[in-house]
């Protein structure tokens, strides 16, 4: 929460008669009375594209997504809801505001005011919107982006945040690559609000350039860096991974031993208890340095093809397999090659 002082000198509130605090992590304050669903759900019918939009996107999902839950069902702490269901009231005796997940509300909304980045004043057929100027730049998602496991674990539990600061796209916002500009049926441009990566190859695939060559009489090398992405690739959840693998001569070939980029954790004996450090990072790094994986076939490749290629994927076989997931259905390929002779293409 914000002081006072800190809120006048922001100088650009409407009404500066409450104290603004930026999107993040429940649970948010909220006037007696407030009923965040309903709230929620009459932001939605006057903004129809933004809630369609909102409505198939992982905020939306952030409680409901089966992924979560599976991870919920194994180690139930309190604090997963602070960012999966913001909404979630600790006293409230039921609780369906948990289903909004990250909702309008939780960005939009602080005591009595709808916050947007510039401030309008009422009238006829809408209400004012109070100005905060940080709701366009990296705040609004750093305190749910970027966040350490819980004590006595000693890693953080995703970077997010650090990495962009790291990456060549420090200057660009969150928000200009994960909001781009749109247009809705009549013409009127606006900021997308599907915040969409998963299912989208595209996006996926502009993370990474990948190029290979031979090694020695056995083996091929992928190089691979960032592209254009404004932090690690992979980024966010502490399992995602890039899956670099090739085989010869196409199906049923002989292939070789898959190499596996993501972060690597350990567990080492603490005052009290396990404690979780992070031991290594093969993901790529957002300021672009390259990542050369070997990969060996124990056999001559000099006259055959080669065929490579670098898979995305949410999570390992095992925890896909654990949490009812088809793995093979879960990962995206984002690149891919054919290494014949001495040309590579
Ligand atoms: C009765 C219809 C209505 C309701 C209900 C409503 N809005 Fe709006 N809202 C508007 C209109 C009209 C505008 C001004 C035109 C525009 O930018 O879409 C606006 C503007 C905004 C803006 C500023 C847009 C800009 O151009 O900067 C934000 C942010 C916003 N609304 C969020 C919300 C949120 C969050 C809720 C729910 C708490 C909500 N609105 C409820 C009609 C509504
Ligand atoms: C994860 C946080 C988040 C959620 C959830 C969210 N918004 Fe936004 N919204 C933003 C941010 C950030 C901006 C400002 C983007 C910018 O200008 O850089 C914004 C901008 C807007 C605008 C102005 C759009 C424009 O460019 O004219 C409206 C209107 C709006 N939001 C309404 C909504 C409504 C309605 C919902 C729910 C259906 C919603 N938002 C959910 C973060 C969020
Ligand atoms: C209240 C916490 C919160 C805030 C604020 C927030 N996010 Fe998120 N965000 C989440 C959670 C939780 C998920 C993952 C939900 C899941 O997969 O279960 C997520 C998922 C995402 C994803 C992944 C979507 C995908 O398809 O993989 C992107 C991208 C994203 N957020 C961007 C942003 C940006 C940009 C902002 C700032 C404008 C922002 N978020 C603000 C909590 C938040
Ligand atoms: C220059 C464009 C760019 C900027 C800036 C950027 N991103 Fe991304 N982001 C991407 C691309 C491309 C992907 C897909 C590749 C990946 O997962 O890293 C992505 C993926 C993600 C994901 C999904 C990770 C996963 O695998 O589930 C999250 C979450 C995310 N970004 C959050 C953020 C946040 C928070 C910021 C600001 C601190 C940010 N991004 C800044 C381009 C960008
Ligand atoms: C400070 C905010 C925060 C807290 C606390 C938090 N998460 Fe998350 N979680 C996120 C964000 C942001 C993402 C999206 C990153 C991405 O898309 O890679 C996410 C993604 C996930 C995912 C991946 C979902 C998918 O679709 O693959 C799982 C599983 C998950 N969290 C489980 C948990 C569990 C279990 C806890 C509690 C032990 C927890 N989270 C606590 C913010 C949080």
């Amino acid at each position: 929460m914000l002081g006072l002082g800190t809120v006048a000198a922001l100088g650009a509130l409407a009404e500066a008669s409450t104290p603004v605090a930026l999107p993040g992590p429940g649970p948010r304050a909220r006037p007696d009375g407030y009923d965040v669903v309903r709230e929620n759900a009459r932001c939605e019918q006057c903004h129809q594209e933004i809630a369609a939009e909102w409505q198939s996107s992982l905020h939306r999902l952030a409680w409901d997504d089966p992924a979560f839950q599976s991870a919920y069902a194994l180690e139930a702490q309190s604090f997963c809801r602070e960012c999966h269901a913001p909404e979630h009231d600790p006293e409230a005796v039921s609780n369906g505001a948990r289903h909004i997940g990250v909702g309008c509300v939780t960005c939009h909304v602080q005591g009595e005011q709808i916050i947007g980045a510039r401030s309008i004043s009422a009238s006829a057929g809408h209400h004012a919107v109070a100005g905060d100027a940080r709701l366009a730049t990296t705040s609004a998602c750093a305190s749910c982006h970027q966040f350490d496991f819980r004590e006595p674990q000693r890693a953080l539990m995703q970077s997010t945040v650090d990495e962009h600061r790291a990456s060549p796209y420090a200057r660009e916002t969150c928000q200009s690559c994960h909001m781009p500009t749109v247009e809705d049926a009549e013409g009127h441009s606006y900021r997308s609000h599907d915040f969409r990566v998963q299912g989208d190859t595209a996006l996926l695939s502009s993370a990474v350039r990948a190029e290979a060559r031979r090694l020695g009489d056995d083996g091929i090398v992928v190089s691979l860096r960032a592209g254009r992405v404004g932090h690690a690739f992979p980024t966010g959840d502490l399992f995602r991974r890039l899956e670099v693998r090739a085989r010869i001569d196409g199906d049923g070939g002989p292939i070789a031993k898959p190499v596996v980029l993501a972060r690597r954790f350990a567990m080492i004996p603490g005052e009290n208890g396990p404690t979780r450090i992070q031991v290594g990072d093969d993901r790529l790094p957002a300021n672009g340095d390259p990542r050369h994986v070997e990969l060996h076939f124990g056999e001559e490749i000099r006259s055959r093809t080669v065929q490579w290629e670098v898979a995305y994927q949410r999570m390992d076989g095992p925890m896909a397999q654990l949490f009812g997931i088809d793995p093979a259905k879960d990962e995206v390929i984002v690149a891919r090659g054919t290494w014949s002779g001495e040309r590579s293409q």
